[in-house]
């Protein structure tokens, strides 16, 4: 891939000096969803799938921006870094020309806005000197996305993206930033990302939807309880005070915010014990609860769970990131894990009717290569 966009940017731009080339990965989340706005534990990790950026400064100060085949409407991204950056008092400047490539599939669920914007933002204060710590680029990044792209994101996408770490997963507590590197020392077993080929097109309203109930349900409890995040909650402060939430569908979506914060402690605690089984059960109740209490799965996502579950050599499925369509992430016995996908796939398309994919390889932090 370096090579090959090295090329292209010569060709584009011009020779006159070789560009730097930078990458940063998308994300999957292990486990821990829909909780990154409700003060919540997440476990997501960074993909060996990424965004590709190559850049170079201009002396006439202009900024030019340009991609190889990625979609439309992806110059919001890097404008909304440099509006981010600007706002944050962070001015330099110096023009550059940046070229954009990246093999991670777009709309899916791994978070390609994120990767992008970490990429341009790492890239620019790498070549300009701008000395940004990569906890703050994650900061920014997502200020770029809720401030200028107009997506309320939590946290965590971006936070996994900048901060990732080789062979590891990042146990973030999004109610104080405070994080852990986990090594995903799972000899036995790896994971596989299973894409549903659905794009994800009823999920910001939802998104923002899901936001708004949580809040009320917070509101409701806080007549009584002196908390800030509905995350604060134990499994059994949340029972003993649930009376408090006026509203059904409320209820359910704040159930789900508490026991999935329970859930990511408990399954944090089972991968250091080398317990992959039980790991991989609450992966799998996971997927219910946001299924049935959180109501942001798809038939598309519950079908290729389901596929997944019957199989041999499965420990646990689930649907990952926002929902909707997207992707699925399954914790597999390394030995089966090539038929898993092979069969899972076949199948998939036997009950849907269209092709779903499925790709592999945790990655680490942004870098120059
Ligand atoms: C999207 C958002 C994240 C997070 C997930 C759901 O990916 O960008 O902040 O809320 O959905 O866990």
């Amino acid at each position: 891939m370096k090579e090959l966009l090295e090329q292209e940017f010569l060709k584009r731009f011009g020779t006159g000096g070789r560009p730097n080339v930078y990458f940063a990965g998308g994300r999957v989340n292990l486990i821990g969803e829909h909780i990154d706005y409700s003060g919540g534990k997440v476990f997501p990790c960074a993909l060996a799938l990424g965004t590709y950026v190559a850049v170079r400064r201009r002396g006439d100060g202009e900024r030019i921006f340009q991609s190889v085949g990625v979609s439309d409407g992806w110059e919001k991204y890097p404008q909304a870094v440099l509006s981010a950056m600007r706002q944050a008092g962070i001015d330099f400047s110096g023009g550059f020309e940046v070229l954009v490539a990246g093999d991670l599939p777009l709309g899916a669920g791994l978070s390609s806005s994120a990767s992008l914007e970490v990429a341009i933002a790492y890239a620019l204060s790498d070549m300009f000197g701008l000395g940004i710590s990569n906890k703050d680029i994650a900061l920014l990044c997502q200020k770029a996305e809720n401030d200028f792209v107009g997506v309320s994101c939590g946290i965590m996408d971006q936070f996994a993206v900048a901060m990732g770490k080789e062979g590891c997963a990042i146990y973030l507590d999004t109610h104080s930033l405070k994080y852990e590197h986990i090594p995903l020392a799972m000899e036995e077993c790896e994971l596989l990302i299973l894409d549903t080929k659905k794009s994800r097109k009823l999920s910001e309203s939802k998104y923002n939807e899901r936001r708004s109930e949580c809040e009320r349900a917070l509101k409701c409890l806080q007549k009584r309880l002196d908390i800030e995040a509905l995350c604060e909650l134990t499994e059994a402060d949340f029972s003993a005070n649930a009376e408090l939430i006026d509203d059904p569908v409320c209820l359910r979506r704040a159930r789900h915010a508490v026991f999935e914060n329970r859930r990511v402690e408990e399954a944090v605690s089972l991968l250091g014990q080398g317990d992959m089984a039980a790991f991989g059960r609450l992966m799998n109740q996971s997927h219910f609860s946001l299924r049935d209490d959180y109501e942001v799965s798809c038939e598309e996502l519950d079908v290729l769970t389901d596929i997944l579950r019957r199989q041999d050599g499965v420990l646990g499925a689930r649907m990952t990131g926002a929902g909707f369509g997207g992707c699925v992430v399954a914790l597999v016995e390394r030995d089966k894990a090539e038929a898993v996908a092979l069969l899972t796939l076949e199948e998939y398309r036997s009950i849907i009717g269209h092709e779903g994919a499925c790709y592999r390889g945790v990655g680490g932090a942004p870098k120059r290569i």
